[in-house]
């Protein structure tokens, strides 16, 4: 077999088997198909695409082509949730304590942030002494002793993704639904749930622009997910507008640590009880409405704030900084952004909202990038909110004074205020299943 005459194959608009796929992502992880041809390849499956049959072979090389995790000694149905990334979603840091708490085990892997997305692991970063490097056998030893763990990926885990997805990220071959599809789903079968829950974004601030889109990738993950026989479901949710108000690295803690309080704003606490219960639900606990009941008790009664500090001390993290969140990193400099008009907040376009907060220390353009855990933005107003000139619509935040103005400039377009009242878009787009 030749990589030439795959790539031939595939711009030319046929169907590779498994084999082929196989051969191909093994020679280029090893290093024995060169860049240029892999970057032809890709190119070739951008253009002309891939069947499901020839994703879900893509998937199954790029799975087998580094460790897996194993983590059948840990009793009970291991669940796992995956966003495909927007712009102030902390779900993970809400949802699984909430899900933990009720007797299901979460042993999650997370990223961090690029670009206007955030990360996971950046925001438990700016929890004083949190470690998101645990080892293989700490990640597993803590889900078995206390039923959670958030960490950073332990093991070499797909490296036939890592080196693809560098690739696609330079050579514009990023925005395909196979290409995606099979890149989540190769990590997330490698990280050893029994099952998963997806969050595939749609809106301004996400990967998929329209619901349509997001639709597609979300049934390709699920056929993905059930073809290597694990429960899965997707919820197709909005990123149109940041979720909750906060964006930013603790501010975003602070803000998860307030759903569990029961407090906080209602679009975060919507979207993450709807994620909590369907993570419950694929883990066998009850129909969906049981499922419901069992997240809100574990907010209301507070089990999963308690579940949340447990991890946080398990991983070297303080637990007084949940406790009591004015001891998370703040910023030096806050400057007020007021509305120039009278009106209602019409848009808060997602994606430049998470550039200006990048842009305020928050993320990284490049991805050895230092972040800043204090900075980031906090959203007085959201979209649908009156607002008078003058008002406050928004604060940022930031270790670095000279960062205000950069920000600022691009928050002037990513905020809009009209004369006539505006109408609050749904949260929950759909559900694959
Ligand atoms: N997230 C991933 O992990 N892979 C993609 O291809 C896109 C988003």
């Amino acid at each position: 077999m030749f990589a030439l005459d795959l790539i031939i194959k595939k711009r030319d608009g046929g169907k590779l088997n498994r084999e082929e796929i196989k051969y191909f992502v093994d020679g280029y992880t090893k290093g024995e198909i060169p860049d240029y041809q892999a970057s032809a390849f890709l190119m070739a499956v951008f253009f002309n695409g891939m069947d499901t049959d020839e994703t879900l072979w893509l998937t199954e090389a790029m799975l087998h082509s580094g460790d897996m995790i194993d983590l059948s000694c840990i009793p009970g149905i291991k669940v796992d949730k995956h966003s495909t990334g927007g712009v102030g979603d902390k779900t993970t840091l809400v949802i699984a304590p909430i899900v933990a708490s009720c007797g299901v085990p979460v042993a999650k892997m997370s990223g961090r942030g690029l670009g206007h997305t955030g990360g996971t692991i950046d925001k438990l970063e700016s929890i004083p002494g949190f470690r998101t490097g645990l080892s293989p056998e700490e990640f597993i030893s803590n889900v078995k002793d206390i039923g959670i763990a958030v960490t950073g990926q332990t093991g070499n885990l797909a490296p036939a993704d890592k080196k693809l997805y560098a690739l696609r990220d330079v050579t514009g071959t990023v925005e395909n639904l196979s290409l995606i599809a099979a890149s989540i789903m190769s990590k997330k079968l490698a990280s050893g749930s029994d099952a998963i829950v997806l969050d595939v974004k749609t809106g301004s601030g996400a990967f998929m622009k329209t619901v349509e889109k997001a639709e597609k990738l979300a049934r390709l993950m699920v056929d993905i997910g059930r073809g290597a026989g694990k429960r899965t479901v997707a919820l197709i949710t909005d990123m149109d507008r940041p979720l909750g108000n906060n964006i930013g690295n603790a501010l975003e803690v602070s803000e998860a640590v307030d759903i569990l309080n029961g407090k906080g704003p209602d679009d975060l606490r919507e979207v993450s009880i709807e994620l909590a219960t369907n993570m419950l639900f694929v883990a066998g606990k009850g129909d969906n409405e049981f499922c419901r009941t069992l997240a809100v008790e574990a907010i209301e009664k507070r089990t999963a704030l308690n579940k949340l500090m447990e991890m946080v001390e398990r991983q070297g993290g303080d637990p007084k900084a949940i406790e009591n969140t004015s001891r998370l990193p703040s910023a030096q400099f806050k400057a007020e952004w007021r509305a120039e008009k009278s009106g209602y907040i019409e848009k808060m376009h997602a994606e430049k909202l998470g550039i200006a907060s990048m842009i305020l220390g928050a993320g990284r353009k490049d991805k050895d990038d230092v972040i800043d855990p204090s900075a980031g933005i906090e959203l007085v107003k959201k979209p649908s909110d009156k607002v008078e000139a003058g008002e406050t619509i928004a604060i940022l935040h930031t270790s670095d004074e000279n960062r205000i103005s950069g920000a600022v400039s691009v928050l002037k377009t990513a905020i809009s205020v009209s004369s006539n009242p505006v109408q609050r878009q749904p949260l929950i787009l759909g559900k694959v299943q």
